[in-house]
Parts: structure tokens; sequence; C-alpha cells
């Protein structure tokens, strides 16, 4: 995620903000920027990479300032580059901002504003903003700001400077955290307490469409209306570590929390509720190229893999083209049967790991169309292939994937829905039925996170096995395999996953008390034969914890634990189901003093071999 600062005081502004900016460091970021107001002049220093660049360039042509905002930028729109760091201004530089989230209808504003003759000098969906509050901008900063954010759709935290204004941020949050700090005889902002906590622990944590008006000595809060809010102060005791987990104990407890906002984030502004169509911009195919894909191939690794391997059942059951997923190591010395009319995907949180981009390149030099699904910006794996599809889950801090999976689910999901648009074979009815099942995932995962204590205590009623059995079945087999893999990694516990359906065929042979299995059971074409599954387990002794969507008796007397999840349609049920799995192993993991964020042996990016 971006990371903002401002400040307004007596300090040395730039310095302030600076130091804010680099509290924010750990949150990942590829280029940086601030902006001051000195008399009715801005001053704007921006670079790419680490904030240690931008250091060398304030050094180079210094700004003494008593305001200031700051922004460290993980790119969604628009690569890694000076032109496209914040902060941002129009054509005048009379206005500046810095921004944290996705305009959805950036386009359409875009284009708007180039018919009024507006030049862009960045690809991001930030600058729009910049150009529509000059627009608006009539000597009342704030007034321009309010009718800006009654134009865009999308979630932003936003810093707002004007020369003509020089003592003042106007600031405001939609879907993006964004804190006041409150200080004496100065105030702050930033996307979250970290930046701030070595000035002051006094926060006001802005709400949904809050518009503030910050000086030295006195910070408005409006809504978007224009009606006065009034904010409770809060104040912190967090530590900074704390901080930069936003109060979790790990971050990959944090990434667990935050799927309903990425899963959101990567579907926003590409499906539309009342809309029967699908928006990927990055995905240029023409009809052409639509018609001649012949056969899919997905190539990946670890938790990559088995989000390709949920994925093949969208290709295929949406858009009805044969797909084949092929773990990346394998893949690139089986000199596969691929050509001309194959797509191949290569999924890839990190975009840099060396397996899935060598698999990559064999595509290419077979003359493969190709397409990246990654969470970095112009990583080596979207640099290298044809067309891409970003994931807008923010930097993934913990080393076991959690939301960057659920976030390339997301994105698989859309892009077979629009293939099987763009080759027909899908109704509008069905295609709306589908996007509404996506729709609401957020909703009803925030529901399920509200209370996962029961989770905590099957943790510790198992958390000293020495090994687990996952099965599922279908579309939920690979979440069986993606249970086992959390376990396994973050909590040095064997576990296997397993297609229930195998279970006779040899495995059935492990089962006893001192092995738990978790089993998949919700709602779907093959629920009858998980049933049978479980029986037989129970039949012999086994120890069952079920996740599922449906209250039914069978799973209650066979069952020693159940996880009830939401109920949702079998096909967008992975993105559930795979929630509890996430948290049973980070629990175990806890109970057992592992490193949950940093397991032994493991790399976040897997860059050799
Ligand atoms: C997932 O929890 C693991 N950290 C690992 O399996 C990972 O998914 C794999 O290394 C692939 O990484 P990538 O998505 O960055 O290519």
């Amino acid at each position: 995620m971006c990371g903002i600062v401002g400040y307004v005081g007596k300090r040395n502004a730039v310095s302030t903000v600076f130091d804010g900016l680099k509290k924010l460091e750990y949150r990942g970021y590829d280029s940086a920027g601030v902006a001051a107001i000195v008399g009715e002049k801005l001053h704007i220093r921006r670079s790419v990479g680490k904030l240690c660049n931008l250091k060398e360039v304030l050094e180079r042509n210094p700004i003494s300032a008593s305001v200031c905002i700051g922004h460290t930028r993980w790119a969604t729109h628009g690569k890694p580059s000076e032109e496209n760091a914040h902060p941002h201004t129009d054509l005048t530089k009379s206005i500046v901002i810095v921004h944290n989230g996705i305009i959805e209808n950036y386009a359409q504003i875009k284009d708007e504003l180039q018919r009024e003759g507006t030049q862009f000098r960045s690809e991001t969906d930030t600058e729009v903003i910049a150009h529509l509050i000059k627009k608006y901008y009539h000597n009342d900063l704030f007034s321009a700001v309010q009718k800006t954010l009654n134009m865009v759709k999308g979630s932003y935290a936003l810093g707002v400077g004007c020369k003509y204004e020089p003592y003042k941020i106007v600031c405001a949050r939609q879907d993006a955290p964004l804190v006041v700090g409150v200080g004496k005889g100065e105030n702050f902002i930033a996307s979250d307490v970290t930046a701030l906590l070595s000035y002051t622990r006094d926060m006001i944590f802005l709400e949904n469409c809050d518009i503030a008006e910050i000086t030295a000595d006195e910070i408005v809060i409006k809504d978007i209306k224009g009606n006065i809010k009034k904010r409770e102060i809060k104040n912190i005791q967090w530590d900074a570590i704390q901080a930069e987990k936003d109060g979790y104990k790990h971050f990959m407890l944090k990434e667990i929390f935050e799927q309903p906002r990425t899963i959101e984030d990567t579907f926003r502004g590409r499906i539309y509720p009342d809309e029967e169509r699908v928006y990927i911009e990055e995905v240029k195919f023409n009809e052409k190229d639509i018609k001649n894909i012949s056969k899919i191939h997905i190539v990946a690794c670890g938790t990559s893999y088995h989000c390709g391997l949920i994925s093949k059942f969208y290709f295929e059951k949406f858009a009805k083209i044969a797909t084949d997923v092929d773990i990346a190591s394998e893949f690139r010395y089986r000199d596969p049967l691929i050509n001309e009319k194959t797509l191949v995907i290569a999924i890839s949180q990190s975009g840099e790991t060396a397996d899935t981009l060598a698999a990559l390149r064999l595509a290419k030099k077979k003359g493969c169309k190709t397409l990246t699904v990654c969470n970095v910006v112009d990583s080596t794996m979207s640099r290298e292939s044809m067309h891409v599809i970003y994931t807008h889950c923010g930097p993934e801090i913990g080393v076991a994937s959690t939301k960057a999976f659920t976030g390339q689910l997301t994105a698989l999901y859309i892009l077979a829905l629009d293939l099987a648009c763009k080759r027909g074979t899908f109704s509008s009815v069905e295609l709306k039925k589908y996007l509404k099942e996506l729709w609401e995932i957020p909703l009803k995962l925030d529901e399920f996170l509200k209370n996962t204590d029961c989770i905590q205590s099957i943790a510790k009623a198992f958390e000293h096995k020495k090994d687990f059995l996952y099965l599922g079945r279908h579309i939920n087999y690979p979440v069986a395999l993606e249970g086992a893999l959390k376990l396994k990694e973050i909590s040095y516990i064997h576990a296997e996953g397993y297609a229930a359906g195998e279970m006779k065929h040899g495995p059935i042979a492990l089962i006893d008390e001192d092995m738990p299995v978790i089993a998949i059971v919700t709602e779907s074409e093959v629920y009858d034969k998980m049933i049978s599954n479980i029986e037989e387990i129970k039949a012999r002794g086994g120890t069952l914890i079920i996740v599922t969507n449906i209250y039914d008796e069978r799973i209650r007397q066979k069952s020693d634990h159940v996880i009830c999840v939401p109920k949702t349609n079998e096909f967008i049920s992975p993105l559930m189901n795979v929630i509890p799995l996430q948290l049973l192993a980070y629990h175990i993991a806890v109970l057992l003093d592992c490193d949950v964020d940093q397991p032994r042996n493991l790399a976040k990016s897997v860059t050799v071999e």
C-alpha cells in the first residue's frame, strides 16, 4: 500500500515528513516524493527506488518550509518511474496531491479532461484528481476538493496542498485509511499511526467520506456534503512495531484480515454490480486473439500453483477453454506441447519466481500468447508478458501467501468471465449471477472474520499433532492442498492435501486418532460424495474437523469440530473456504512459537532454481 505523510507547523516540514515516510518503509514501495509550499511557490522532489535516493535529491536541492506532504508509492496503475511518483500537480503547479487507493473511473475522467485540453504527464489514475481540483478551484481549496470527490469513484486516502493557501493541508478518506495526528501548534496526516508516533500519540482516525482541513492550530472535519463532523481524538499506546502491523501480532494475521479489502480492491473498477460486462484495461486481447485460443496452460509454484488449479474450473466452465495447470519447475523441463494457439498464464505474487519466469520464457519461445497475474507492478514477469493483470493487494510481507492467493483467484475469476463474454459462451444472465457472487464476497468475509474464536480453540486442541490430512473435492481439492501448505510452511508440521476421492486408494490406511483430518464439505455437486468420505473416516476412528456452509445433521454427528463459513456459489467458494485454513495454520504456528512471518528455510520470493 502507498504511504502518505503530511505536516503543518513550526518544525522543518520536509524533514518531518521524510522521517515519517521512513517509518512507513515496511509497507513496501517503489518510488517516493515530497512537495512543500514556500511563500506562494510549490517545490517538488521525487525519485524512483528507495528513500535514500529521495534523500540525495533533497540534499542536493533542499527545501525549508512549514507545510509539506509526502508519499511512498506502491504502483497499481503505471510503472515505477519519476513521472508516475507522487506528489502530482495540475499543469499550473498550483495544486499538489498525494493519494493512496484506486480511482475506478479515472479513465473516463481523463478522457473528458483531455478533450478539454488538459495534458497528462503520468500513467497514474491519481493525476486526474489534481487536474479536477484545479478545475474546481475558486479560492477555496476545501470546496474544490469536496466537488472533486463527488466526481470520482473508488478508494482514496488523499493529501492536498495549494500554493494560494500555503498554510493548510486538505485531506480525505474513502476505503483507504488516513489518520490526523494532533499536536500543539502543529498537526499531521498519515496513512497509519506508525509515521507519527515519535511526534504525537493523539490521533483522529478519519472515517469514510470525511474531508479535513488541517492548519497548525486547527482541524476542521466535514463530510462530503459539507456537514461538520466531530471525531474523537484517540490516544495510541502501541509501540512502533505493533503500529506497523496495525495492532496485529504478525503481518500474516494482518494480511489474512485485509482480504475483504484486497479482494474488493482487485475487482474494483473491473466489475460493477449493475453492469453485465468486465473491464480489464491491462489485457488487450482482440477478437481474433480470443477466438484463436485453443488451450490455456497455467504455470506457477506453491500457493500460486494451487490458485492455478482452481482457476482451471473457471476457464473450462465459463469460457469453455481446455486448461492444463503445471508446476513451473516441471513444465520448463517437459518440452510441453504448446504453440501460438496456446495462452500461457503465469501466476506469481512476486513476479520474480525463477521457475515460473523460466516457464514464461519457454512459452514465449514457443510462440504462445502470454499473460501474467501478479501483485508487483513492473516486476520481471509483468514486463516480459504480453498481457498482465495486477492484483491490487498491496505488498504481502508475510512469507506465507494469503491475500495474494485470494487476490489472484479474484483476478482469474474475472478474466475467465471476460473471456466467456468475448467468446459468447456465457449468457448475460449467467454473467450477472457470477459477478454478483464475487461482489458479495467482501461483505460475507467481513462477517466471517468478526468471530473466528472457534478456530483458535481447534488450534489449541491439535497443536501437538504430528501429521494432518486435508481433504477436498472438485474445486475445493486445491484448497485442501493450500491449507496443508499453509500449515507445513509456518508450523513445520507434516500435512498432506489430498483429493477426497483418493482416500480408498491408499491414504485411508493412515487414518487413526493421532492424525486429524480437515475436510472441506461445503455446498457443491460433490457434497454427498464428501459426506461418504467423512463417514469412511469416522468408521475408522479418525478425528474430523469440517469446514462447511450447510447445517446438516450428518456433519454434526460425524465431526469432532465444525467451522461454519458463509454460503457462497460453489465456484467462488474457495475464496471463502481457504480463510479458516489460513487461520488454523496461523494459530497453530503461534501456539508452537514459530516465526510466523519469516518461517525457517523459506524466502518470500524464490528467485533461484
Ligand atoms: C506460499 O505461501 C509460499 N510462500 C510459496 O509457495 C509461494 O507461493 C511460491 O514461492 C510462489 O511465489 P510467487 O507467487 O511469488 O511466484
